[in-house]
């Protein structure tokens, strides 16, 4: 017999699912990628600001040396190319590779609260660049990936940039987690960090164990930075999964966190 009590509670339960059900999926994101940017990367908001996009870009070139060697770019969202471009130029390595990746057909989906599925659609055609280093992939991330992957292994450089730069929670979800296969800590610049960017950075990181540092941001006039230059590190997978046997874990080893290294600065509650 279920008591009074418990049909209350239950009744309670439901009416509170109710409304919140009631509210658009999306003005809950939109809230929550806020509340993520607070509660979950503090420092994001205390971190040093530069006026504009290209003063961070400029700290990211000048303060990690990178206008004389060797860098490998890869950037998730290209549209007409004005940031590829923009590290290109001020790189003067020949073995520097810059590899774009973009649909340049736009958003795969709604940009919530700023732009609809499709923005930034430029019928296919990919930017006009006479730098050979550079190197467009066009299509969908989920079928370039593989591609990009392959020229970012010939590259002869060590030092990685990323710039995520697609807008939309899940192409920057797919972009963090297959960048993440490369199992190297890499600079990181986010284009869109408050908002959706920021909930596939929590969620990358919480389901990935990796960790992020804030280096700066911008503009300096808002406190939720647009603009993110950071280090990201990928949990280090020191050997092989365990496989449980009848007679026990045997052969292989478990994969585990090293917990010394920086890579766990997340695993904070929201
Ligand atoms: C804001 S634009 C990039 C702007 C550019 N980085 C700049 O600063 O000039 C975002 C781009 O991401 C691309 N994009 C988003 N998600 C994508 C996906 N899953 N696959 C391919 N392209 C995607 C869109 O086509 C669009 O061109």
């Amino acid at each position: 017999m279920v008591s009074r009590g418990t049909k209350v509670t239950e009744f309670l339960n439901d009416a509170i699912k109710d409304v919140s059900a009631l509210i658009p999926f999306k003005y809950l994101h939109r809230g929550a990628d806020f509340s993520i940017v607070k509660r979950a990367f503090p420092a994001a908001l205390t971190m040093p600001k530069f006026d504009n996009r290209r003063l961070l870009w400029d700290h990211a070139i000048e303060g990690f040396g990178l206008r004389q060697k060797p860098m490998t770019y890869v950037e998730f969202g290209v549209w007409r190319g004005e940031s590829i471009k923009y590290f290109a130029e001020r790189n003067q390595s020949e073995y520097s590779r810059f590899i774009g990746l973009d649909s340049f057909e736009g958003l795969p989906e709604e940009w919530l609260g700023h732009h609809g599925k499709g923005a930034f659609d430029e019928n296919g055609n990919i930017p006009e660049v006479d730098d050979q280093r550079i190197h467009f992939i066009k299509g969908w991330f989920q079928d370039t990936w593989a591609a990009a992957e392959r020229l970012v292994a010939e590259s002869k450089s060590n030092d990685l940039l990323v710039h995520f730069d697609a807008d939309v929670y899940s192409s920057t979800l797919f972009a963090l987690t297959s960048v993440n296969g490369l199992g190297k800590k890499y600079l990181a610049i986010f284009d869109e960090f408050s908002g959706e960017e920021s909930r596939a950075v929590y969620h990358y990181c919480q389901a990935y164990g990796a960790g992020i540092e804030f280096l700066a941001g911008s503009p300096a006039t808002r406190k939720y930075p647009i603009r993110v230059l950071c280090w990201i590190t990928p949990r280090p997978l020191r050997s092989e999964p365990a496989v449980a046997t009848p007679s026990g874990l045997q052969g292989t080893r478990l994969r585990t966190l090293d917990e010394s290294s920086e890579s766990r600065t997340l695993g904070r509650e929201l």
